[in-house]
């Protein structure tokens, strides 16, 4: 622990996903730190060092920090930096919405001291520090940007539930709005994160940096979801393809197809670049279409359930369908934007009888355990790779009366399960 360090205070604003394994990290480096969220629940669970979410390594953080949580903004007032992680999701017409960056810098605005460092981390689109959240510090404070307090952007990059990368050793990229503050903000980081820090041009750059980053990732897996369809019709397994040209060693890198993408980042964000440069008078083709192919992915995956059944004669109406997983990646209990929601709608509009389930998020799920899930069940969909399904034997399937096996996220063995006389229907094999 730095002595340096334990002199100095950080307000980590917006506990979630960024902001709690954010403000661990900055308290194990000898900060003192003081965590700020309006969602009383959560600040109660982490005032009884509970993680208000599925995380090993954090819930072990936790019990061991002495950071403090509360509600009230003005105990920022003492803070040299103040970090602002909060949420920046898509109305339902996938315009960006920014209210709670809007409220959360207004109440920082209002307890803004002199000489204060504001970092926000949550995910926008070039123009929001600069156009929206320096403007409502300047109103709410009194103060000027620049002269009186900095402002700076650092994107979060964390991919909750990876075991080799986490908040602690991602590079980053820090963009301020003035010299001071970008030095101040990078030596910040450079004292918390063990990977590199990149001064960035300009804040605006800082921000393009995020929303490139998932839009590629968003694209790459619209172009393997786009040939998983066609491949299906020409008759070739996509991941076997896609695991071939992966052996090429430079110039490829292996993205792979599934039932939809979700989560509050990937699906999200290139919405925030669209209609940015939209507003500039820029039009962009290839990230809207990209985000129209991924969401289809629901639609393929339901249209393969209909297959699959129709292959054994049956009728998705009135027929029980598993579909096991509601987050939206494996081994974790995030379910944002989760494509399994879609799946079930659509089954559901086709008169199947659905029986959803996720041991991650039991609170949505519609049957309480997995024997109950497969009980009668005639289709199964794979909507989540969880260890614990990816275990589960074509001969449990079939004991239990299933026919058909969607594997949503090819995480199965094909040639088992068709071996064992189940039809097995990939995404694309
Ligand atoms: N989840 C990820 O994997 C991830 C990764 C990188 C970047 N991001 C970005 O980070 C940002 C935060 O995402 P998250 O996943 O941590 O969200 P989250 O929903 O898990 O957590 C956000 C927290 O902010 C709180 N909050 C909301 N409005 C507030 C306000 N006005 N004042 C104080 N607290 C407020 C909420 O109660 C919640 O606890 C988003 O912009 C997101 O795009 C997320």
């Amino acid at each position: 622990m730095s002595k340096k360090n334990k002199l100095k205070q950080i307000s980590v604003i917006g506990l979630g996903y960024v902001g709690l394994p954010l403000a661990l990290l900055v308290d194990i480096k000898g900060y003192s730190v003081v965590g700020i969220d309006i969602d009383t629940k959560k600040i109660e669970l982490i005032k009884k060092r509970i993680s208000p979410f599925e995380d090993k390594a954090i819930s072990k953080q936790l019990k061991q920090s002495r950071i403090e949580v509360t509600d009230d903004f003005s105990r920022l007032k003492d803070s040299s930096i103040v970090i602002i992680c909060v949420p920046t999701p898509v109305y339902k017409n996938h315009m960006p919405n920014l209210e709670l960056v809007k409220s959360a810098s207004e109440k920082v605005g209002e307890h803004l001291k002199k000489g204060q460092l504001v970092i926000l981390e949550s995910t926008v689109n070039p123009g929001v520090s600069e156009g929206i959240v320096q403007p409502i510090l300047e109103r709410t404070s009194g103060l000027k940007s620049g002269k009186d307090f900095y402002l700076a952007h650092c994107p979060e990059r964390i991919n909750p539930g990876d075991e080799k990368w986490n908040v602690r050793n991602i590079d980053r990229v820090v963009g301020a709005l003035s010299d001071k503050g970008l030095k101040i903000a990078v030596n910040f980081y450079r004292s918390i994160i063990d990977g590199d820090i990149k001064s960035m041009k300009s804040i605006k750059e800082a921000e393009a940096v995020k929303v490139v980053e998932n839009s590629f990732r968003d694209i790459n897996i619209a172009f393997v979801n786009e040939l998983a369809m066609s491949f299906e019709k020409l008759g070739i397994d996509v991941v076997n393809v896609i695991e071939g040209a992966a052996t090429k060693p430079f110039a490829f890198m292996p993205h792979f197809p599934g039932c939809g993408v979700g989560g509050h980042c990937i699906p999200v964000d290139p919405y925030y670049l669209i209609e940015y440069a939209k507003k500039k008078g820029f039009i962009h083709d290839f990230l809207a279409l990209a985000r129209r192919i991924n969401s289809q992915m629901p639609e393929y995956a339901v249209e393969q359930v209909v297959k699959g059944l129709n292959e054994k004669k049956k009728s998705i109406n009135g027929a029980k369908v598993a579909v096991l997983g509601l987050s939206y990646k494996p081994d974790i209990g995030d379910y944002r934007e989760s494509p399994s929601f879609e799946i079930i709608k659509l089954l559901k509009s086709y008169g199947a009888k659905v029986a959803s389930y996720d041991p991650f998020v039991l609170e949505k799920s519609s049957v309480k355990s997995l024997k109950e899930a497969l009980k009668g069940a005639e289709a199964v969909v794979v909507a989540t790779g969880h260890a614990k399904f990816k275990k589960i034997s074509p001969k449990i399937y079939i004991k239990n009366g299933v026919k058909v096996v969607v594997d949503g996220r090819n995480c199965l063995n094909k040639e088992k399960f068709q071996k064992a006389g189940l039809v097995y229907k990939g995404i694309g094999r």
